[in-house]
Order: structure tokens, then C-alpha cells, then sequence
């Protein structure tokens, strides 16, 4: 059965509102659309953890650094109902700009620290872009908890730090990478690359997982990333903006494993951003 879609806030409030009168517990999971299976693992976990699922769906412009990215996000409205709709979600949230932003709109979250390094220090704005939206979507829709991707995980530490921060009551989930069989993690941004630059993409992962496990045996930081951006460039990628080793909870850079650590990596290819990670050790 296909979810009701849902446009305007005060539909989804007297929605919600029900949902918490009867005792039931909410998850959200907010999207930008041009979903694919790893969008639908959250759902999926959702609907496992929560007696209602919202998905929301919004193209944010405050996250995006680059106007012409903007303009080519893939919109996919339609496919993105059908993909839905085996999930039997409770309700698909997608407002439009003007109910997100009206006129007169002035504030800004602004998570600090943990958004100087990579992508942050990459696309100025994209986290306040980010953190501010996902403030609104939790208060909009009141959830009791909230899915995230590990794929984005700088993405999942800023929200989780927000959410505690401003005492929203609501518990972030972070849900493992879903990766194509050859490796490429799954990402709406793949629909932008070319049959040729997609064969190459998978490279990207490829040359991560060499750096890890050459990490994990004791091979230097500045070898292992210098090999790796190599391969990464043999591929076809112009610019690898950063492959570091961080600390999976503050994110400060490392030069081994010595605690819970995470490769992450941003690489163009043929005009294409694409961001990966993974665990080391
Ligand atoms: P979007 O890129 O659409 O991603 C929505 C959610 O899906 C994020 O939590 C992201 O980490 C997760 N996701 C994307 N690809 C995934 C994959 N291959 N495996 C597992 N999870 C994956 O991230 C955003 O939108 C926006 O920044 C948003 C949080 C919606 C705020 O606008």
C-alpha cells in the first residue's frame, strides 16, 4: 500500500500527535530522494525499531555549497513512491521549500568542532546547512528515534551531537554502508556518473580497504595514503580532497589505529564528488 504524502506541517503534527496519544513510538528517516537500497536499510530498520516510520524527502539548498550541484540533484518523486511502497511506511514527509524556509527565516545550527576537518572544511556551510534542516525535522516530527547512514559519517557525529546538545529527545541510529557488489558505496550521486566512470568508480573503495589493511600491519600513514591516492588517480579521479584516518568519535586525525579508527576519503570523479569510509580494525 502506497504512504500517504505529506506536504504541509500542520498534517504531519495532527498526524503525529495521534501517534503519541495511542502510546506508539516514531522514526524518522530524512532523505534528499534518488533513493536506493541503502536509503531503504533505514527504512527497513526503522520499521523493525519503531511502531510508526516517517521518510522524509527534501532536496535542502542551505546544505548545498555549489548552486549548480544543487540544480543537478537527481529528483525522482515518483520512483521514489514505488520504492517506498513495499515498506508500508506511515507517512512520506515532503515539504517544499517555502513551509522549510518562509520568508523571514533567520537561524542557523551551527555545530562547532567536529565540522572544521573534511567535509567541512571542504564545502563551507554544508553542516550548518545540514544541522539546521535535520533541528527542523526533528521537531517537526517529533520523533522518538532517527536513522542515519554510516556512509555519511561525519553526517551521523554532527547529528548525533546536535540531538544531545539541544536536548531534543530523540536517539540517532547510525546503520552500516550499503555497497554495490563491486564496492562502490551506494549513493543518489551515482546516478550523475557516466557507464565509463562508474566502471572506475568502485577504485575508490578498492584503494581503501589496501590502506587499511596495510594500516593494520603497521605500514606509515604518509606511504600507504601516497600509494593509495595513486590508484585512486590511475582510476580517472582528478582530485582527491582528503583520505585521512580519524578517530571514530571526535574524528582527530590519526596516524595508526590505536583506538577505534575510520578511513574517510572525498574524491572527485569526472566532475562527480564522491565521499567513502570504513572501519579500520
Ligand atoms: P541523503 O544523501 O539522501 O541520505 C539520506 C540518508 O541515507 C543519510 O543518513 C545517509 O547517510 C543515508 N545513506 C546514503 N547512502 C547510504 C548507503 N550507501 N548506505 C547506508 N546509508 C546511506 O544525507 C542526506 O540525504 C541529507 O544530508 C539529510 C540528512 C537528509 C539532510 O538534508
Amino acid at each position: 500500500m502506497s504512504a500517504p504524502i505529506i506536504r504541509s506541517l500542520s498534517e504531519l503534527r495532527s498526524m503525529v500527535s495521534g501517534w503519541k496519544k495511542s502510546g506508539e513510538t516514531v522514526g524518522v528517516v530524512p532523505t534528499m530522494g534518488a533513493l536506493h537500497q541503502g536509503h531503504l536499510s533505514l527504512v527497513r530498520a526503522a520499521k523493525e525499531g519503531c511502531d510508526r516510520v516517517i521518510v522524509t524527502i527534501f532536496i535542502n539548498p542551505k546544505q548545498f555549497n555549489n548552486p549548480e550541484d544543487y540544480e543537478k540533484y537527481p529528483r525522482t518523486e515518483e520512483d521514489d513512491a514505488q520504492k517506498l511502497s513495499p515498506f508500508d511506511v506511515d507517512a512520506v514527509y515532503v515539504p517544499d521549500g517555502p513551509t522549510m524556509y518562509p520568508e523571514g527565516f533567520a537561524t542557523n545550527v551551527s555545530v562547532g568542532g567536529l565540522t572544521d576537518v573534511l567535509c567541512g572544511a571542504h564545502r563551507p556551510g554544508h553542516f550548518d546547512g545540514v544541522a539546521t534542516v535535520v533541528s527542523k525535522l526533528f521537531m517537526q516530527t517529533q520523533a522518538d528515534r532517527a536513522y542515519f547512514g554510516e556512509k555519511d559519517f561525519q553526517q551521523l557525529q554532527v547529528v548525533t551531537r546536535l540531538a544531545a546538545d539541544l536536548d531534543i529527545p530523540i536517539e540517532v541510529i547510525g546503520c552500516p554502508t550499503i555497497r554495490e557488489e563491486d564496492g562502490l558505496a551506494m549513493s543518489s550521486r551515482n546516478l550523475l556518473l557516466s557507464d565509463r566512470a562508474r566502471v572506475w568508480a568502485p577504485e575508490l573503495n578498492a584503494a581503501m580497504e589496501e590502506m587499511a589493511d596495510a594500516l593494520l600491519s603497521g605500514g606509515d600513514i604518509a606511504d600507504t595514503r601516497a600509494k593509495a591516492i595513486a590508484r585512486i588517480e590511475r582510476a580517472g579521479f582528478t582530485e582527491v580532497e582528503y583520505l585521512d584516518l580519524r578517530a571514530c568519535d571526535t574524528l582527530e586525525e590519526l596516524n595508526a589505529p590505536t583506538r577505534p579508527a575510520r578511513l574517510l576519503a572525498a574524491a572527485w570523479l569526472a566532475g562527480v564528488r564522491l565521499i567513502d569510509n570504513i572501519a579500520v580494525g
